[in-house]
């Protein structure tokens, strides 16, 4: 492409370090859609024949069909997708390929590829969430009513219901799309025809290319068009947060599968068996999950050592940025997909997470909220009486429901029959009415309020 200025061949080595084929082959009907639409743009514009751009297009189109079909001729010779593309185009059409790069550069191209590439994966990534959200949804609206403790520092804290907190990850997961959507929004301005770097003496239409491909504006300098990769980054770094949010309900499934808890089963589509120990069940595809964050946010500390302290404009540097966003993305989506299935597939084992959520005193604070309501014993001193009492029912090896009142009373004399009515993981959970709280009817409104922003997005 530049032999005008070159005597001889580079190097095998220089081409071995430089040939980004391999990898920027997943470019192509991005790379396809920018050129048709500039084509079409330099035709209005008289800068290229109406027959050029014909022959060009349908060229184009051919090629389209070849990489569809798997039978386009990738060519390490041709270094990159955008020379793969323009060579093939010679050979299909002849010297009116020769005008598609007119006011153009690989540099403009690659940034306005790229950014194709990641609004489709940010948008792709959307959907998948929103399909984990519904599948959390379905089991959180089947079990309002299952009891389960829930934990700080791990330790069994207060009851909750399973629909809580299967509700708490379509939260977060519903703040993971807002941060694509807003990345998506922020990267959708055009870099094509910022050329270089300086922009061109054509007297091209940017704004028509920007529309055409989706963009809502052309980027207001030249510079920063072929320079800017903080779209990908913002991507990248927006992956890893899901990713670390997946990561924690990997961890949780991890953790409810196993015998010590034994809250939930997965069944043999997402459980793999151990080739010694016959009766294990492993949550293999959790815990990749699990660890699937170590490689996203690794990529995001990648691109950031690649991007950090070059100079403007373009740099060759820059044709590393590509790998990390399209292996981030590749296993975001495979973890998300996992995690939906995993979700669907699991079964609560609702007498074992009951009888969790009623043990290791799990309703201490609803005596102590008793004590202070009732009896009009100040939170503090209500906390130690309930201390107290804690200590006893345990040197009997009692839960506090089972505690007889005589021996409470040795405590705190005042304390009436009436306490039974909040010692109960179900009536400690019922009480819980505050917004947000996990009363059996608070989750109900919550899931129907989900239910029906699912709904709307189709
Ligand atoms: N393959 C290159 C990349 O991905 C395309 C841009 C090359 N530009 C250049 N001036 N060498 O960055």
């Amino acid at each position: 492409m530049w032999g005008g200025r070159f005597l001889s061949k580079p190097d095998q080595i220089m081409q071995a370090i430089n040939v980004s084929i391999d990898f920027d082959k997943k470019l192509a009907t991005h790379d396809i859609a920018g050129s048709k639409t500039h084509a079409d743009m330099l035709a209005k514009q008289n800068i290229i024949t109406q027959s050029d751009n014909k022959a060009i297009q349908s060229g184009l189109d051919d090629i389209l069909k070849e990489i569809d079909g798997g039978t386009f001729p990738y060519r390490a010779e041709f270094e990159d997708i955008h020379l793969n593309i323009e060579a093939r185009l010679g050979e299909l059409i002849g010297t009116a390929a020769g005008r598609l790069h007119t006011a153009r550069s690989r540099n403009d191209q690659v940034a306005t590829d790229f950014k194709l590439w990641v609004r489709d994966a940010l948008e792709g990534s959307c959907a998948l969430l929103r399909d984990l959200q519904k599948s959390l949804l379905d089991r959180a609206a089947e079990n309002t009513d299952t009891l389960m403790p829930g934990f700080t520092h791990l330790q069994i804290a207060q009851p909750v219901v399973f629909a809580h907190h299967l509700l708490a990850y379509v939260e977060m997961f519903s703040r993971d799309i807002s941060r694509f959507e807003n990345c998506r929004d922020r990267l959708n301005e055009s870099p094509l025809g910022a050329a270089a770097l300086a922009g061109t003496p054509y007297p091209i239409d940017r704004d028509m290319t920007a529309k055409s491909l989706g963009f809502s504006r052309p980027m207001a300098n030249s510079l920063d068009a072929v320079s800017a990769r903080d779209f990908a980054l913002e991507a990248l770094s927006c992956a890893s947060i899901c990713a670390v949010h997946l990561s924690r309900l990997a961890e949780e499934i991890v953790l409810w599968t196993s015998p010590g808890f034994n809250f939930i089963r997965l069944s043999d589509k997402f459980t793999t068996g151990s080739s010694i120990m016959p009766q294990k069940r492993n949550p293999d595809a959790a815990e990749l999950v699990r660890a699937k964050l170590g490689s996203i946010t690794g990529n995001f500390v990648a691109l950031s050592m690649v991007m950090k302290g070059l100079p403007l404009a373009y740099s060759k540097d820059m044709q590393e940025d590509k790998q990390p966003v399209f292996a981030a993305f590749e296993a975001l989506e495979l973890c998300l997909c996992a995690m939906s299935g995993m979700t669907a597939d699991m079964q609560p084992n609702k007498q074992a997470m009951a009888t969790a959520a009623g043990s290791a005193y799990s309703t201490a604070t609803d005596l102590a909220d008793w004590l202070v309501r009732v009896l009009d014993i100040p939170f503090r001193d209500a906390h130690h009486a309930t201390g107290a009492i804690v200590a006893l029912a345990e040197g009997q090896g009692k839960p506090l429901y089972e505690l007889p009142l005589a021996d409470m009373q040795t405590i705190q004399p005042k304390i009436t029959k009436a306490v039974f009515d909040v010692l109960s993981p179900e009536n400690s959970c019922a009480s819980r009415t505050s917004y947000g709280g996990t009363a059996p009817d608070n989750v109900r409104g919550q899931v129907q309020r989900w239910q029906k922003i699912l709904a709307k997005q189709g």
